[in-house]
């Protein structure tokens, strides 16, 4: 590629990312609540940006540091970032407080994907790698740690969902809290002590082979509904299986739900490794954060122990060096796994084997990474802890 100038991003601009970054305990992001303030950009691309936390010393610094990095390293025009700290005075905070509140309230209404919920997006350069059958296996193993999983089945034309969880009813819509507008009521598995909450166009047409009408209707749009029109409820995290090596619903995404993650699936093969750096293109170009890589089909052992790496070797690792993104776990080939797929009883649900084990692990991986490992105290939690007071969904 010959080289060219790439200039830098525009002050609304980095502000518009900076949308996505969230302050995990506000459940707002960081420009509506006004902790990020001014914005000076560079020629040379570099950004300032000034942010000003509730309290000095705040233990969510370092995480909010990270996360504004790494949304502004997805632009090509930025070179460095450079961030300075910042306290809230006491009115400060108590518009902070404000604002946290009504954006409490505005989450209570379930208008759409909740705040709280992290949004992972399966996707891969092409189909066949197995985006549908990692989707199903993370959201079962998600789910049997306690949690509420919503799965978006965005493969509108190329449904798999609904057959791999074993769960095709047909989506109901009804007023819910006295909306005049009717909302889709997503199909529930219970899965342990976790649920799964899950919607797919496969749950609106007869069968799979009426899925061909839907080729008239606009993916994105689809899509778009699925976000603003479901009745998501609570949820602590929503897997989309992305459609194959389409660039629009991803851009949609981006649009609509700027802090999605992706999570990249790749074969081992090089050949499926170049196909996937597309995708993670198409993610940097849409300013999307990559999550993860995961190698899928990596290799097949046979009951007598010998392991053989049937669709080459090493496209997982090169992909995830070549992203900077982390290898969160390179998946066996097994019947299993597409047994489980047929019968809507993925294999990381109760199945014993190197695949179930490697779900499980990944699911692990992304608990761990969720929950940051730092002391609330005293910082933005407390503040959370007084407006869930002050709205009455906690006991003083
Ligand atoms: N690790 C695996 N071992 C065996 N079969 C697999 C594995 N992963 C996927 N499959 C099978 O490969 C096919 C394609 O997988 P799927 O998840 O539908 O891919 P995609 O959603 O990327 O098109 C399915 O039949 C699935 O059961
Ligand atoms: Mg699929």
């Amino acid at each position: 590629m010959p080289d060219r100038v790439i200039s830098p991003p525009s002050a609304d601009e980095v502000r518009n990312l900076l949308r996505a970054v969230i302050d995990p305990e506000l459940g707002a992001n960081i420009v509506d609540l006004a902790m990020a303030t001014d914005v000076e950009v560079s020629p040379e691309g570099v950004i300032t940006i000034g942010v000003k936390l509730t309290i000095k010393g705040c233990p969510l610094r370092a995480q909010i540091k990270n996360d504004i990095e790494s949304r502004l390293e997805t632009h090509p025009g930025v070179s460095k970032v450079k961030i300075t700290w910042g306290e809230m005075t006491a009115d400060e905070r108590s518009e902070v407080m404000t604002k946290a509140r009504w954006n409490a309230r505005e989450n209570a209404s379930d208008t759409a994907v909740p705040n709280s919920a992290r949004v992972l997006a399966i996707a891969s350069g092409k189909g066949g790698v197995g985006k549908s059958s990692v989707t199903a296996n993370l959201a079962v193993a998600l789910a049997a740690h306690g949690h509420v999983v919503g799965v978006l089945d965005a493969d509108i034309w190329g449904f798999s969902i609904p057959r791999m969880l074993g769960m095709s009813d047909r989506l109901e819509a009804r007023r819910v809290d006295g909306v005049e507008k009717p909302r889709i009521i997503p199909n529930e598995r219970k899965v342990g002590t976790g649920l799964l909450k899950v919607v797919s166009t496969g749950m609106l047409v007869e069968d799979e082979g009426t899925a061909l009408m839907w080729r008239g209707l606009m993916l994105t749009k689809a899509v778009e509904q699925f976000l603003n029109d479901v009745h998501w409820g609570d949820l602590d995290y929503l897997l989309i299986d992305m459609p194959p090596g389409t660039g629009d619903v991803q851009m949609g995404l981006a649009r609509m739900l700027p802090r999605t993650d992706l999570i990249i699936v790749t074969t081992p093969a090089v050949s499926a490794q170049k196909v996937a750096i597309r995708a993670a293109d198409m993610a940097r170009r849409s300013f999307l954060r990559v999550a993860g890589v995961i190698e899928n089909m990596s290799h097949f052992t046979c009951e007598h122990g010998t392991t053989y790496p049937l669709f080459g070797q090493g496209g997982g690792t090169t992909l995830a060096n070549e992203i900077g993104a982390e290898l969160l776990g390179q998946v066996p080939i097994e019947n299993a796994v597409a047994h489980g797929s047929d019968t809507g009883e993925p294999v990381a649900l109760s199945g014993s084997s190197a695949a179930a084990d490697v779900f499980r692990s990944i699911a692990k991986k992304i608990i761990a990474a969720t929950v940051p490992v730092t002391d609330m105290a005293g910082c933005s939690a407390r503040l959370l802890e007084s407006v869930e007071v002050a709205l009455g969904k906690k006991p003083a």
